[in-house]
């Protein structure tokens, strides 16, 4: 019966509804229920769940153990000293309040976007974008970075096997005296290969290559130490703190990549409990290991003598033994570590991308699964090709140094992340809990903000750019295609 005595409400409510504000657009919140839910659906298939805590620590040490400690270790001393093993610590403690954060979130919201998916549910989409678009430079750029530094080792490897080493033109980008570089292409594409294959065979494979890189640095401990000479510690700071901040900095990179199991939140069997435990097992374990191989480094050779060299603990194992086999050996060794790296941060960069298209923020072909392997395979080719070339033909300069910054600024929105859940949410299900919230996160903002700030103004320029052609592709593609923004969808 109708309700006479109700006022009727005026025409324009019922069929034309007031479209949201741009400002109301821009700050839309994909709730953490629907986040969850989706976990593991694409276009035509879904992930599997096949990976336990030991594959998911396996990705995130794969992730972030490479380059770091083989070859930009060697650029740090100069600015330190011996004391580059405080500043692998400073460096650590900065990831390690992140990693807090991280822990809490990927373990409320265990979804495959990482930061990007947190913003999403707690600071609305156009952060979100500008977090994921971060997360391109951290993964996506930093995989062609790593992939320039996979090449040098091979050079290094085969001037201490077939004494030869390829020729500037093939093993060199345009601008930096060569031509392409073929061996930075080669070895992404031979991650593309194993991850079309499928997640657990990617981990499987990455396991493997992850046991060589700690055993050969364990190695190169056990072998440096007998170097060791405590007057290479007369002067343990030589270069003031500033210089212990300034390696800080640079070594920062090196522990870009913990962060990594939170890519895996829909191949995990049981996300919220194994992620917090994966990621913070992970920095743990790297941690003592870049202090101990730093320590015996600057033990076994006096810190002048490092000059920047890409092949820093290969030498050192060659000066040591006086055999240079030792050092052939852990230049071999590299070569496997680092393509770990390229494997596994390719596997989260694909899987960013999957949350952000299955999102409808970048197009539907990045969210497609093979229903065979349950892997997102035009995905991973398209990254592989985009970050293959980018490796092989771009001179990355600045752009590398970028990454540092892009992660940074994601790792900044995480720990805001965890504050602004705690108080929205305050009744979810924590499989781990920021001891001390909001205090500790603070802490982690501050020194992320930081650490940000003691980059050059050139990265800040370059950094500036990367953000600027993000927000055109925003506002060009992403704004009107948000899955947010479809009323049906809602
Ligand atoms: N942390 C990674 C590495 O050092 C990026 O190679």
């Amino acid at each position: 019966m109708l309700d006479r005595g109700a006022p009727s409400a005026p025409p324009h409510d019922r069929t034309t509804p007031v479209p949201p504000s741009v400002g109301a657009r821009l700050m839309r919140r994909k709730p953490v229920e629907r986040l969850v839910a989706e976990g593991g659906q694409g276009e035509g298939g879904t992930l599997r769940r096949s990976l336990g805590l030991w594959q998911l620590t396996m990705i995130s040490i794969g992730a972030t153990l490479g380059t770091g400690i083989f070859v930009v270790l060697g650029q740090a001393v100069p600015k330190a000293g011996p004391a580059v093993t405080l500043s692998f610590v400073i460096a650590g403690l900065t990831a390690l309040f992140s990693a807090l954060s991280y822990a809490e979130l990927a373990g409320t919201i265990p979804v495959s976007g990482s930061s990007y998916s947190y913003a999403y549910a707690t600071m609305g989409e156009l952060i979100a974008w500008v977090c994921g678009w971060c997360l391109l430079l951290e993964y996506g750029v930093s995989v062609a970075a790593v992939a320039v530094g996979w090449g040098e080792y091979l050079n290094e490897l085969l001037k201490g096997t077939i004494g030869v080493t390829l020729p500037a033109a093939l093993s060199e980008p345009p601008g930096d005296g060569g031509v392409f570089n073929l061996p930075a292409l080669i070895v992404v594409l031979l991650a593309m290969v194993f991850l079309m294959g499928g997640a657990k065979e990617s981990a499987r494979a990455n396991t493997v290559m992850v046991c060589v890189k700690i055993a050969s640095l364990v190695l190169f401990c056990a072998i440096g130490v007998q170097g060791f000479r405590s007057g290479n510690y007369a002067h343990f700071m030589p270069l003031g703190m500033g210089g212990v901040s300034a390696a800080g900095a640079t070594l920062f990179f090196s522990y870009i990549g913990f962060d990594a199991a939170s890519t895996a939140g829909e191949e995990a069997k049981d996300a919220q409990r194994d992620l917090p435990r994966a990621i913070m097992l992970s920095l743990v374990i790297v941690t003592a290991l870049y202090v101990l191989v730093a320590a015996v480094a600057v033990g076994a050779k006096p810190w002048r003598q490092f000059t920047d060299s890409e092949a820093a603990l290969a030498q050192i194992m060659r000066e040591v033994t006086g055999q240079s086999f030792w050092g052939t050996l852990l230049a071999a060794c590299a070569v496997v570590a680092i393509a770990s790296v390229v494997l596994t941060v390719l596997y989260g960069q694909t899987r960013i991308l999957f949350a952000m298209s299955r999102d409808g923020l970048v197009p539907k072909v990045f969210s497609r699964v093979h229903p065979k392997t349950g892997a997102p395979r035009a995905n991973t080719v398209i990254v592989s090709l985009f970050c293959g070339v980018l490796a092989a033909a771009v001179p990355l300069g600045q752009l590398a140094d970028a990454t540092s910054i892009g992660t940074l600024f994601a790792f900044a929105l995480v720990n805001v992340a965890v504050v602004v859940l705690r108080r929205t949410r305050p009744g979810m299900r924590r499989t781990f809990r920021v001891p001390l919230s909001p205090l500790l996160p603070a802490i982690g903002f501050v020194l992320c903000v930081w650490m940000m700030g003691s980059l050059s103004a050139v990265t800040w320029v370059v950094f500036g750019i990367w953000m600027a052609v993000g927000l055109v592709f925003y506002f060009g593609y992403g704004y009107r295609r948000s899955r947010l923004a479809a009323p049906s969808e809602k």
